[in-house]
């Protein structure tokens, strides 16, 4: 027996455990993001297990981008990483288009994937709308793109929300077909979304049926990343509630999507679990519990805002540790490409 108890979700496969995740570089970073991305990788990383953490600029040109917003935006959620706890010493921080193996192993991918495949993602359905004819072809391929990066690296979990285990499935059928069509058994890892956390699911404060949304028109929905301390208290206060008390039991907040999304946000942001918010609110109404939420909700983000603005405002220090990144991602990603390169049979000197 050893102490090293093996994570729950840990794959078959024999390689080492190896995390990786990606977060779109289009729009400003919310509460969403926070705690279902960004709180959870850095509590990850300091159970020691190796990040891969990347900004996926290549994903968000798949709708159109401000060329010169792309960049800031880049810096932003790079920031945003590094003021959640992620310590580049650690962890690999860098922007995805600065790795080119990225896009050549999609190319790959876009080989071995299967058009029946790609159109059974609800994600390109709902994306694309009524007018499938004018998104662009990178828009229908982006979960390919999305394989990539997760094999280059050979990682074995990808914590992601619930709306993304559609497209690791893909990563898994396009890594298992790889591996069987070039007779290259267990090459590729079988990866596994880690969607368990504190707050898999933060929703709208307007609309308790509508995940928290940078696209969102109305900024009242959301808390954003680098909203300041009035502005998080005035948004708790007119979020929507119902004018019932807190209750006793989870169950007591069926049917109740909001004032269930507020109890989530606070055990998420407090790191307790749901009943134990309820053990401490129940019978309260909003009037009480909106105050308490809003303080909580101002100490755990004001410090994140804070070093984010520090960041954002010399972006040297951004761009170093971006540099860096890159070189380090590239130092592993680039001999697999070369490998799957051999592997298809392209020739090379
Ligand atoms: N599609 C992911 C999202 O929208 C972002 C992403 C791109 C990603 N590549 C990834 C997430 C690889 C995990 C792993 O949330």
């Amino acid at each position: 027996m050893t102490d090293q108890t093996p994570a729950p979700s840990a794959p078959a496969y024999g390689g080492p455990r190896r995390i990786l995740s990606g977060i779109q570089a289009s729009g400003a970073l919310h509460l969403g993001n926070y705690l279902g991305a960004l709180k959870r990788f850095t509590q990850l990383q300091d159970q020691g297990a190796p990040c891969f953490l990347f900004v996926a600029d290549l994903h968000a040109i798949t709708v159109w981008q401000d060329p010169a917003l792309l960049t800031a935006q880049t810096r932003e959620i790079a920031a945003a990483y590094l003021a959640s706890g992620l310590d580049p010493a650690k962890s690999v921080i860098f922007p995805q288009s600065a790795v080119r193996a990225h896009s050549e192993l999609a190319w790959i991918f876009n080989c071995v994937a299967r058009l029946g495949w790609l159109d059974r993602m609800t994600q390109f359905k709902e994306k694309s709308g009524k007018h499938k004819e004018r998104s662009s072809v990178g828009l229908y391929t982006y979960p390919v793109l999305q394989a990539a990066d997760i094999l280059l690296y050979k990682a074995t979990e990808v914590p992601t929300g619930e709306d993304q285990k559609q497209h690791l499935e893909l990563t898994r059928d396009i890594a298992a077909k790889f591996n069987n069509d070039f007779g290259v058994p267990g090459f590729f890892p079988l990866p596994e979304p880690l969607t368990q956390g504190p707050a898999p699911r933060v929703m709208s404060l307007r609309d308790g049926a509508a995940k928290m949304s940078k696209s969102d028109p109305s900024d009242q929905s959301r808390i954003n990343l680098t909203d300041d301390a009035d502005a998080i208290v005035a948004k708790i206060r007119k979020a929507r509630t119902d004018p019932e008390v807190l209750p006793e039991t989870l169950e007591g907040l069926e049917n109740r999507a909001e004032a269930k999304n507020l109890v989530t946000i606070y055990a998420a942001l407090a790191d307790i679990s749901r009943e134990q918010v309820l053990a401490q609110f129940a019978g309260q109404g909003f009037g009480q519990f909106k105050p308490a939420l809003a303080e909580l909700a101002v100490s755990a983000l004001e410090p994140v805002s804070a070093e984010m603005r520090r960041l954002m405002a010399d972006p040297a220090e951004v761009d170093r540790v971006l540099k860096d990144g890159a070189e380090r991602a590239a130092a592993i990603a680039d001999p697999v490409v070369d490998e799957v390169k051999q592997i298809v049979g392209f020739w090379r000197a």
